[in-house]
């Protein structure tokens, strides 16, 4: 087996990030450079102040602190870092498609692909390449025909290595991961490729943590994993509708059924609907998958989890706007977190994203406070659905830093994310600065009902009459 001593990724987002990071911090003897295209957020990974990283993960900051100019390195020298490296990590974007055949759904292996060229036209040793982003089945075999087709002679061995962090707690579920995939072919050196990779894993994990699987397995199971967890929200969020109708509980139907073992007590917290990078993009990823192999059945039963989660956010938007007394117009509703959950200043299809374009079609005015969330990454949300012109985006929603300015003269404020620091507000203080009757939805269920009536809101939880 090789002994490794320099790894790149390409890519330093969410994913490649963090991860080379813990790479780094339990491999010191391994030199760790991630390289990306985009010269600001390389140099934000650099930046002194490591308050001013990309990405905010708890623990993260720590770790790139001890690490980074040791065997640590952030880099927009994408071909040095490709040539030196002996496993190469692919942890570039794969947005679901915008346009042409699969558009809404298929992934848009656009980045992947440029890299595997890259890589192709760079490389003169022989190389590891390991596909760290989510990518639909398959895409394994496209990156090995690029890069055997237009090589310099080198050989290369294709890895599926998908990640299975949470954005959040992303540094903890690398450290402690319930286990590590490694696909790759079945053949002599495919076994040594993955003996490899397993080896840097090693360093921390006990060794029946770390599976080795063919790559399609490997592949298959990243979509249906994130496809298993969002179907579980989703559940969860269709019997939430049910319970508002009826006397029952959404929380004490989930403690009922998480407490059988065959069911477990994890995703089962109904919610305004799941948001992040992975799960709607897997699940459509899935659906495109089944359909393009003949089974319309299966792509409409793992369709039907989207659908679901639409519903949601859709319903949480409706219900603001019919309590409010079926209009919005002109009222100021305060939005408490954009994030798509806590501990990260990651949007991508918040839920906050959907309900905010359903309220400001009715013409309300809002107003949001997120603790991590620029305001510019906000705006940015609301310009790509190209519901209405940035100027009009901007005119409607505010962004401010103070959650008491937020609730200041607001008709109704709405809970979109699970920010513990809500939980520590003086709801009275809040209650005197809102207009009356002061509403209050709740989409993650943060509060208590009895002690929000107490303090004179009118209360709204997910999942309660
Ligand atoms: C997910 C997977 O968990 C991870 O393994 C994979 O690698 C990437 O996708 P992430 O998107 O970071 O991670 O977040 P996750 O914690 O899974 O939550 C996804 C969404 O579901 C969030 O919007 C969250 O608020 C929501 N959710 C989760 C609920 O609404 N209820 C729950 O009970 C759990
Ligand atoms: P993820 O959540 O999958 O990590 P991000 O969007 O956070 O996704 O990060 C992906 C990163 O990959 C971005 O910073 C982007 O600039 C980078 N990237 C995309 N294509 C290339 C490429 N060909 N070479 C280097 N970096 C790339």
């Amino acid at each position: 087996m090789k002994k490794v001593s320099k790894i790149c990724c390409i890519g330093a987002g969410y994913v490649g990030g963090p991860t080379m990071s813990v790479i780094a911090n339990q491999c010191p003897e391994i030199q760790v450079t991630v390289v990306d295209i985009n010269q600001e957020r390389i140099d934000r990974w650099n930046d002194e102040d490591l308050d001013k990283l990309p990405i905010y993960e708890p623990g993260l900051k720590e770790i790139v602190g001890a690490n980074r100019g040791k065997n640590l390195f952030f880099s927009t020298e994408v071909d040095k870092a490709i040539d030196e490296a002996e496993i190469i990590f692919i942890s570039v974007n794969t947005p679901t498609k915008t346009y042409g055949k699969g558009k809404g759904q298929a992934a848009d292996l656009k980045f992947v692909e440029l890299c595997a060229r890259n890589i192709a036209k760079v490389a003169t040793t022989d190389k590891i390449v390991v596909e760290k982003s989510t990518l639909p089945v398959r895409t394994a075999s496209a990156i090995k025909s690029i890069l055997e087709n237009t090589g310099n002679q080198v050989n290369f061995e294709i890895l599926s290595n998908p990640e299975f962090l949470a954005e959040g707690t992303a540094v903890d579920d690398l450290l402690n991961a319930d286990r590590v995939l490694i696909g790759g072919d079945d053949t002599p050196s495919g076994k040594a490729a993955k003996d490899t990779l397993s080896s840097i894993y090693a360093h921390w994990l006990p060794k029946e943590r770390i599976l080795q699987t063919n790559v399609w397995s490997s592949e298959l199971s990243k979509l249906v994993a994130n496809a298993f967890l969002a179907q579980r929200v989703s559940s969860i969020n269709a019997i939430s509708a049910l319970c508002e109708r009826t006397d029952a509980n959404i929380a004490e139907v989930s403690r009922a059924i998480g407490t059988d073992s065959r069911i477990g007590s994890k995703f089962l917290n109904a919610s305004v609907g799941f948001g992040g990078s992975c799960f709607q993009k897997d699940i459509l990823n899935l659906v495109y998958i089944a359909r393009s192999f003949g089974l319309p059945e299966v792509a409409d039963y793992w369709e039907q989890v989207i659908i679901m989660n639409d519903y949601q956010k859709k319903r949480f938007a409706d219900h603001i706007i019919s309590t409010l007394y079926n209009t919005v117009s002109g009222k100021k509703i305060a939005f408490y977190g954009w994030a798509f959950k806590k501990d990260t200043n990651d949007t991508r299809e918040s839920a906050a994203i959907y309900v905010a374009d359903a309220l400001l079609e009715e013409r309300a005015e809002i107003t949001v406070y997120d603790p991590k969330v620029s305001e510019e990454r906000i705006y940015a949300d609301l310009d790509y659905l190209e519901t209405r012109s940035p100027e009009e985006n901007r005119r409607l929603l505010k962004v401010v830093k103070e959650p008491m300015q937020a609730a200041e003269e607001a008709h109704a404020i709405a809970l979109l994310t699970e920010w513990d620091e809500f939980k520590t507000y003086n709801w009275d203080t809040v209650y005197e600065k809102m207009l009356k009757p002061a509403f209050l939805f709740d989409g993650r269920r943060m509060l208590s009902k009895e002690a929000m009536e107490k303090k004179g809101f009118q209360y709204y939880k997910i999942g309660q009459s």
